[in-house]
Parts: C-alpha cells; sequence; structure tokens
C-alpha cells in the first residue's frame, strides 16, 4: 500500500498514514462506508433512469424521446456492458492500486450487472416484441445479435446465482473457474453490440478498447518467464 510519511503536529513524531486516505479518516470509517458507497454510485444509472420514466409519464416524448420503449432498452442495453466493465475493472484497478478491499466491492458490481441485463431483457420483451412467444422464438434464430446477448445472459445466470460466500465455500476451487465465464459473457456483449450497431461507433469501440486494455492487464504476465498463477 503506498504510504506516506505526515508529520503530525502535536509530537512532531512522523506517522505512516495511507497516502489517499484524509488522516481524520479512520480505516474502521473507510471500511463500513465502502459498501454503501459503492452502492449508491452503481445504483445511480437506475435512479436515472426512473427520473426519465417518470417525466415520460408526466410528459410524454420529453425526457425518452418519440419512442420511449426502445429508448429504454438502449439505456439498460448500454449499462449492462458498462456495469460488466466496471465489474471487470475492479480487479484490475485493486491489483494496480495494490487495494484488495476493493475486491469486496466486485461482487455487488456484477450482481448491478446481471440486474441491468435482465431488466433490458425484460424491456426487450415488453417494449419490442410485447411478449409476443412466437416472435422472440424467430428473433432468437434469425436475429444473431439477439442469439449473442441471449446466450450470454443465460451464462449470467449461474454466476449471480453463486455469488454468495456459500456457493463460494461449496464449490471451491470451481467457482473461480466458473466465474472465469465472465470473460466470455463480456466478450459476446461485444458482438452483440458491433452486430446491431449501424452507424455511430464511437461507443463500441470505447467498449471494445477498455475490454482489450483489462485482458491484457490480466493476462499479460502470464506470459512473462517464471509467472506464477495465485491460484
Ligand atoms: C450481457 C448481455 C447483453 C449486453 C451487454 C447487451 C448490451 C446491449 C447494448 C450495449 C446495446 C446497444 C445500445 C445502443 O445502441 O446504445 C443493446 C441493444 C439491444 N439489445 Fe442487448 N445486451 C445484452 C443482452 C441482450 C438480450 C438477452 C437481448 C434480448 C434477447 C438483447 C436485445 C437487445 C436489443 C433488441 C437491442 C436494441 C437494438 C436496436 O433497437 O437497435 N440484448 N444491448
Amino acid at each position: 500500500m503506498p504510504t506516506a510519511f505526515r508529520r503530525c503536529l502535536s509530537t512532531a513524531t512522523p506517522i505512516r498514514l495511507p497516502l489517499s486516505t484524509p488522516a481524520w479518516i479512520s480505516p474502521a470509517i473507510t471500511k463500513s462506508l465502502r459498501k454503501p458507497v459503492a452502492f449508491a454510485l452503481l445504483a445511480l444509472p437506475f435512479i436515472y433512469l426512473i427520473w426519465l420514466v417518470i417525466g415520460e409519464v408526466v410528459a410524454p416524448g420529453s425526457r425518452l424521446g418519440p419512442d420511449a420503449g426502445e429508448a429504454v432498452v438502449l439505456y439498460l442495453g448500454d449499462w449492462s456492458m458498462w456495469l460488466l466493465l466496471i465489474t471487470l475493472a475492479i480487479t484490475s484497478v485493486s491489483r494496480r492500486l495494490k487495494r484488495p478491499q476493493l475486491i469486496s466491492i466486485r461482487r455487488m458490481a456484477g450482481l448491478f450487472a446481471f440486474a441491468c441485463v435482465a431488466l433490458h431483457f425484460l424491456s426487450y420483451l415488453t417494449f419490442l416484441v410485447t411478449f409476443d412467444w412466437p416472435l422472440i422464438v424467430e428473433d432468437l434464430t434469425d436475429r444473431r445479435y439477439i442469439t449473442v446477448g441471449f446466450a450470454a445472459l443465460l451464462l449470467l445466470l449461474p454466476l449471480a446465482l453463486t455469488s454468495t460466500r456459500g456457493w463460494q465455500r461449496r464449490l471451491g476451487k470451481r467457482w473461480k473457474r466458473l466465474h472465469r465465464l465472465i470473460y466470455l459473457i463480456v466478450l459476446l456483449g461485444l458482438v452483440h453490440v458491433f452486430w446491431l450497431t449501424k452507424d455511430g461507433y464511437a461507443q463500441p469501440m470505447l467498449m471494445l478498447a477498455i475490454f482489450s486494455l483489462l485482458m491484457l492487464e490480466r493476462f499479460l504476465p502470464r506470459l512473462r518467464p517464471g509467472y506464477q498463477s495465485a491460484n
């Protein structure tokens, strides 16, 4: 952990404190605040969506444009991808900054990502195909971007169900192997996005760039001679 000497005025004795932690915040407070703060930040996209929808109900067309249903599907699709990338990034950031305590919020981020994908799927069922099952089956078989999106959702299910500590203990080493599916899920999510995008590739390219950087950070060290896996 990066540390710095800060002069304590009363005793003139140098004391060691983490660089980024103000002296008046004790580690106990940072620990107890970490999860509520992470929860509040991760909930922001959903709170903003509620605000958009309320505005839309009051004055149709004012906040979500002419096709509110499609706007909700796209909004939740975008945030599904960003939340999946945030979940992946937490591992890299905690390793690079040597802050293992950040790992405790990774599970929360993953569950938010899963909730967002599930809502994205539900909004697709509600607004775009209006629970017309033959049409949904046709979409799943004929539209390849729907097929891969659905595959990603199915693969996310076991990860969300086994995210508890109890399952982590029960599955042991297999838990880690199972949760490596997250790389495939994000990859399928990216394929889904590239296949459905017709113009304006800026956002998908940014998502791909972030994913590539995260993968390089994770797997490049393994190519070095003498690398020892932590597993
Ligand atoms: C991990 C899973 C998924 C991720 C990360 C994801 C992500 C996205 C993203 C980023 C968009 C584009 C939003 C934009 O253009 O601004 C999108 C659109 C869309 N997604 Fe997904 N999605 C996933 C799963 C699904 C599933 C399961 C379905 C339905 C079976 C689905 C159906 C759609 C549809 C219909 C659109 C809008 C296409 C359009 O109107 O142009 N997605 N999704």
